[in-house]
């Protein structure tokens, strides 16, 4: 993919997954402007300019880079009864730290806007993204980690065939405090696109 590549674009039933353009900040920044408690509970601290559409408009930019670069995937889930063009961003879906070779693995991140919780929504736009994730871009392995309190998120990766393996003390820095983490990870089903339903 270059640079001036179409971005990618996943179509659910529901939903579109996709990379976002820079002109597309103001929405990414109203997404995590709404949801400052919500997804900021689990995130490590942001950068002091996190909440400017200055900001988004270089990272967006930054995100294409670095998915052609193949270092990470970021991608942005909208309601599909409007154009991505003009659709209001309901969740964020990340794929970072892209390990080829022998491991052929990602870290899985993601968040949904609160008033969006409780509709499937999130478990029907991971399945199409662990979905490319293995046909499409050839990963084998896809490791999720959680807060052992954050039982929605565990629900979530359960209802996709993550498998716990492990928990880690000290995991990640959020607000402050070093957290522990349960680690999960879901392998490349024998013939790709054949992950369970729910
Ligand atoms: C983790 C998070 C994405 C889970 O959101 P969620 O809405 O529970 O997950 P889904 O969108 O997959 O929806 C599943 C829920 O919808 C219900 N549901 C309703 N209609 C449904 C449908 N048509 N299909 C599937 N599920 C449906 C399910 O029963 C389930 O509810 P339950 O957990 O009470 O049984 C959300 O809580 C969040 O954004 N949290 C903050 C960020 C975060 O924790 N990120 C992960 C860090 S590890």
């Amino acid at each position: 993919m270059t640079s001036d590549s179409p971005p990618l674009l996943l179509t659910t039933e529901r939903l579109h997954v996709t990379q976002l353009p820079s002109d597309a900040a103001a929405r990414v920044l109203a997404y995590y402007d709404t949801n400052r408690e919500h997804l900021g509970a689990v995130s490590p601290t942001r950068p002091a300019t996190f909440f400017s559409t200055a900001y988004w408009r270089t990272r967006l930019a930054q995100d294409r880079e670095d998915f052609r670069h193949d270092i990470s995937l970021r991608l942005y889930v909208l309601p599909r009864d409007a154009p991505p063009s003009s659709a209001p961003v309901i969740g964020n879906i990340s794929l970072t730290h892209i390990r080829r070779g022998p491991l052929q693995a990602a870290d899985l991140g993601y968040g949904l806007d609160r008033n969006h919780t409780g509709h499937g929504f999130m478990t029907e736009a991971l399945r199409a993204v662990c979905d490319y994730a293995f046909s499409g871009m050839g990963l084998h392995r896809l490791q999720a980690n959680h807060l052992p309190e954050n039982l929605k998120s565990a629900a979530v990766l359960r209802r996709l065939g993550f498998a716990v393996e492990g928990y880690a003390r000290d995991f990640l820095l959020i607000d402050g405090h070093w957290r522990d983490h349960v680690l999960t990870s879901l392998v490349a089903p024998p013939e790709p696109g054949l992950l369970a339903g729910p």
